[in-house]
C-alpha cells in the first residue's frame, strides 16, 4: 500500500517538476511535495510506527524517492536560473567614478631617515645596517667600552635572557655596533652611515624615550681628520635644513673616540638667540663625535696606527623635531593618528 503511494507521489512530482516554467512555480511544487505538510513527509514521519521488515522496505523506497525528487528540483532550478539570467542588469558602466581608496603614508621618522640616506648617498656614503638585538661584544667590548662602564648598567641597558651562556645579549643601546660589524668585513677607505633603532632603560619626558633612533657615521682612510668631520656634517645639515647651519664641537669623552666631542648645531627655531626649544642656550646638542680610537681598529683586526677615521652618532628624532617643530619626542611612538596624519 505505502509502496504504491510513494511511487505515485514520485511519478506526479517528477512530471510536474518537468513542466515547471518559472522559479516561483518550482518553489510552490517544492512545498507541495517536500514541504512540512506534504503527504510524502507524513509518510516519512510515520515510518517509525511500522514493524521490522516493512519498515525497512518502505524506508528504503522512500529515501530513494526523496533523493530523486530533490535531484529533479535542483536540476530544474538550475535550468530556470540560467534561463532567467538578466545580462542587461549585469552591465558594468566603466565610466562611473571609482570608489576612492585611502592609502597611508610614511611615518615622519621613516621620511627623515630616507632623506638623510639620500643626502649621504649623494656624498658617496654607503648605508650600513645591523641587528637591534646585539651581543655584548659588538655593543660594548669591541667599542673599547670597559666592563665597569656605567652605560652597561641595568639602569641604561635592556639585557636579554641569554640562551647561549657564553655571550650576553642586549637590545642595542647605540648604532655604534654597526661600525664594528662593517669594519670586520671591509677594508678602508670607506664612508658609511648606519641609521637605526636603539633602546635604553630611560624615564621618559618630552626629550627622552626608551626607544629612539640614531644615525651613525664612519669615515676611514689614510688621513681623515676633524676637518673632514666638520665639513661632512656642515654639508649634511645645510642640505637637510636647506639653510646654512653653524656647528660647534665641545670636548667630551667616549671610549671609542680620541679626541671626542659633543656635537651641537645652532638652534634653528630662534636663530641662536635662545628659546624654549634649545632651553635658552642658542645651541642644540645632537650627539657625540670624534676621531676613532685605535683600540677600536685593533678590535676589528686592522693594524694599529695604519688608518685614521671620524665617527659620530646623532639622534634622528632631534632632527625631525627641529625640522617639523615637534615639542614631544614621545609623539613619534604614540601611534596617535592625529599626530601621524599631519605629515
Ligand atoms: N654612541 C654614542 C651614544 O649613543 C654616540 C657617539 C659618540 C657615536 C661618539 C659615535 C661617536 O660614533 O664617535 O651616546
Amino acid at each position: 500500500m505505502l509502496n504504491e503511494k510513494i511511487a505515485k507521489i514520485k511519478e506526479d512530482a517528477l512530471a510536474e517538476i518537468s513542466l515547471a516554467e518559472s522559479l516561483e512555480v518550482a518553489t510552490e511544487l517544492r512545498i507541495k511535495y517536500l514541504g512540512r505538510k506534504s503527504d510524502f513527509v507524513s509518510i516519512l514521519k510515520g515510518l517509525k510506527d511500522l514493524e521490522g521488515e516493512e519498515r525497512k522496505n518502505v524506508g528504503q523506497l522512500a529515501n530513494v524517492a526523496k533523493i530523486e525528487i530533490e535531484n529533479a528540483f535542483s536540476n530544474k532550478e538550475k535550468e530556470l536560473k540560467e534561463k532567467s539570467f538578466d545580462f542587461a542588469a549585469e552591465k558594468i558602466d566603466v565610466t562611473m567614478p571609482a570608489k576612492k581608496m585611502t592609502s597611508g603614508h610614511l611615518h615622519p621618522l621613516s621620511r627623515i631617515q630616507y632623506e638623510i640616506e639620500d643626502i649621504f648617498t649623494s656624498m658617496g656614503f654607503e648605508i650600513a645596517d645591523g641587528p637591534e638585538v646585539e651581543t655584548e661584544f659588538y655593543n660594548f667590548d669591541a667599542l673599547n667600552i670597559p666592563k665597569d662602564h656605567p652605560a652597561r648598567d641595568m639602569q641604561d641597558t635592556f639585557w636579554l635572557k641569554d640562551e647561549d651562556k657564553n655571550e650576553k645579549v642586549v637590545m642595542r643601546t647605540q648604532t655604534s655596533d654597526v661600525q664594528i660589524r662593517y669594519m670586520e668585513k671591509h677594508t678602508p677607505p670607506f664612508r658609511i652611515i648606519a641609521p637605526g633603532r636603539v633602546f635604553r632603560r630611560e624615564s621618559t619626558d618630552t626629550t627622552h624615550d626608551h626607544t629612539f633612533h640614531q644615525f651613525e657615521a664612519l669615515m676611514v682612510g689614510d688621513d681623515i681628520t676633524v676637518g673632514n668631520l666638520k665639513f661632512m656634517a656642515q654639508q649634511f645639515f645645510s642640505k637637510f635644513f636647506k639653510t646654512d647651519v653653524e656647528i660647534r664641537l665641545r670636548p667630551s669623552y667616549f671610549p671609542f673616540t680620541e679626541p671626542s666631542f659633543e656635537f651641537d648645531i645652532n638652534c634653528l627655531v630662534c636663530g641662536g638667540k635662545g628659546c624654549s626649544s634649545c632651553k635658552w642656550a642658542g645651541w642644540l646638542e645632537l650627539g657625540g663625535a670624534g676621531i676613532v680610537n685605535q683600540n677600536v681598529f685593533e678590535a676589528v683586526g686592522y693594524p694599529r696606527n695604519k688608518y685614521k677615521g671620524f665617527a659620530w652618532g646623532f639622534g634622528l628624532e632631534r632632527l625631525a623635531m627641529m625640522k617639523y617643530k615637534i615639542d614631544d619626542v614621545r609623539l613619534f611612538h604614540s601611534g596617535d593618528l592625529r599626530f601621524i596624519k599631519q605629515f
